[in-house]
């Protein structure tokens, strides 16, 4: 079996607000990602403990989770604080959600494999980047990485320089531009790529080469050759 990453990214960190959830796919598992009312971001397995409700299409109150079901409200540790049709209950310990270590790290959020993962294995910090777009395509890490390695950044013909940062974060350089791609596994060759770019990357231009991208990412290699 393929060792997973330690930190894999669940989204641009600028596409999701304070006080705002919403979904993402890590290899199969179902995760809600969450900012509370300071901007802090957390990664939760997206289940309510109650009756698996997902929690991505709750709401937040300050800094509670709070399901849409029943509206049973969860502090930013995970731990159940209110129930409403038991407004007086001590909520036992045991009521609490699965949470797993996030971070913000270049423009993204990360989500860890496990609630302890080290926030040293993180990618190191790179000054100055801006956010692109995220796009989705049906398509395998390794195709995703060669189209990556083979497809032009606006303005330059020639293939990019491409650098391996880790597994799922590469770098590629043409010019003056350098696009940072971090690359979510979701599972069965579906991939999230999300990008970001130097400060003064033409960034329209981008945004354009990714939907182009994405089309290539969706199309079988022999045809992309
Ligand atoms: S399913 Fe979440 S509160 Fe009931």
């Amino acid at each position: 079996m393929t060792p997973q990453p330690i930190w894999s990214p669940v989204a641009l960190s600028n596409m999701v607000d304070p006080s705002t959830s919403t979904g993402a796919v890590v290899n199969g598992a179902e995760l809600v990602v969450w900012r509370d009312s300071s901007g802090k971001a957390h990664v939760w397995e997206d289940r309510c403990p109650h009756r698996g409700m997902r929690m991505s299409f709750g709401f937040v109150r300050g800094d509670h989770l709070a399901c849409l079901y029943h509206g049973w409200q969860y502090d930013t540790a995970g731990q159940c604080r209110h129930i409403p049709a038991h407004p007086q209950l001590d909520v036992p310990q045991t009521i609490r959600m699965q949470t797993f270590a996030s971070a913000e790290r270049n423009g993204i959020i990360w989500a860890g494999s496990t609630t302890e993962a080290d926030p040293a294995l993180l990618p190191a910090e790179i000054a100055g980047l801006v956010p692109v777009r995220s796009l989705y395509a049906d398509c395998t890490m390794e195709k995703a990485l060669a189209i990556l390695a083979a497809t032009p950044l606006p303005g330059v013909s020639d293939a990019p320089k491409i650098e391996t940062i880790s597994e799922n974060y590469i770098s590629l350089t043409a010019g003056a531009t350098r696009l940072l791609v971090a690359i979510q596994s979701m599972g069965d060759a579906k991939l999230a790529l999300h990008l970001m770019a130097n400060e003064g990357a033409p960034i329209a231009a981008l945004a354009r080469y990714a939907q182009a991208l994405r089309l290539a990412l969706e199309t079988p290699l022999a045809e992309v050759a």
